[in-house]
């Protein structure tokens, strides 16, 4: 685009409008082209695109934009829930509720701020509900998409939970999908009741309905897709395990809101807190981070090795 970062306007490459529900989307740029998109229903990331304008976030072509249910793709966060395991509606409110801009953020370290077009977002606390939550979504200058959420119990009790960034990665095709990083891990199976497996020294392909919390996970994982010659590495802090779900054929019909044959065109991996969810006592604060970026596979498997995996 010709724009240098030096005399890059990062506060004025976010801009907000409204969707046709009336709810604000905040647009992220950066000088390359690259951009987020990020609906204030759910702070969910809808979309994240690379600088050549290709969608790297799935989205269901029968997804529903409309209040009070998150849509179908992007980044849904679950939180204080995962799944249905507790009191709380699946993957708990948090997706369905209207977040506001934060304009006055605690603030995060220089190195989360500096060079990245960024919006803060909260979910303000209610009655039945008294934590701060602030969340800040950001495109760094690499194209990287980076995602922070913090919680504050400022209530005078314990407060427990789960947390996920429910991914939605862009595939093309999932048996071309393989995931590295995980191998040799224990995981529960979301199919299984939560029975715990191990899982085998290959890295993880598909050939039916996966749906998993692998369990204290590397910091990096990768998600190679052969046939679009593109790898998303997933960086985490905060997050030890990661879910990985594909519905596959038959999981797919039952859903009103994705279409029968989308299981090929996306798999869900999530950095999450899960197994041992989270206890802040009072005044305490909790940090969760990911950083996704989407490489070429050949740049990918030569800096793999640096990052250990
Ligand atoms: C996954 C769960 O993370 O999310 C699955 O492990 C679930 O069990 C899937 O089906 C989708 O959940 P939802 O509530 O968005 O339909």
């Amino acid at each position: 685009m010709g724009h240098s970062a030096a005399i890059w306007d990062y506060k004025a490459a976010m801009e907000i409008s409204k969707d046709w529900n009336g709810i604000d989307h905040v647009l992220l740029r950066n000088p390359q082209g690259a951009s987020a998109r990020i609906s204030l229903h759910g702070g969910q990331v809808i979309s994240w695109k690379n600088d050549q304008g290709e969608e790297l976030l799935f989205t269901s072509s029968k997804a529903i934009f409309k209040p009070p249910k998150a849509m179908r793709g992007g980044v849904p966060i679950c939180f204080p829930q995962f799944g249905n395991a507790g009191s709380l509606e699946q993957h708990g409110f948090a997706r369905n509720k209207l977040w506001a801009v934060d304009d006055d953020p605690p603030p995060l370290p220089p190195n989360d701020s500096v060079g990245k077009s960024l919006v803060d977002l909260l979910l303000k606390p209610s009655e039945e509900d008294l934590k701060f939550w602030p969340h800040r979504v950001s495109l760094a200058a690499s194209g990287n998409l980076i995602l922070i959420s913090r919680v504050r119990n400022i209530n005078g009790k314990p407060f427990s939970f789960s947390f996920a960034y429910h991914t939605y990665l862009s595939v093309s095709d999932i048996s071309e999908v393989r995931i590295e990083g995980l191998e040799t891990l224990d995981y529960l199976d979301n199919l299984h009741q939560r029975e715990r497996f191990t899982e085998q020294g290959d890295a993880l392909t598909f050939e039916t309905e996966v749906d998993r919390i692998y369990l204290n996970s590397p910091n990096a994982i990768a998600v190679l897709d052969h046939e679009r010659k593109r790898t998303y590495v997933i960086r985490k802090e905060g997050l030890p395990d990661i879910v990985v779900w594909n519905p596959w054929e038959k999981k797919s019909k039952s859903m009103v809101d994705f279409g029968d044959e989308e299981y090929k065109q996306m798999v869900c991996v999530d950095g999450a807190v899960i197994e041992k969810p989270i206890t802040l006592k009072p005044g305490e604060e909790w940090t969760g981070r990911l950083e996704i970026s989407a490489v070429p596979s050949s740049f990918c498997s030569e800096n793999l090795e640096n990052t250990g995996l």
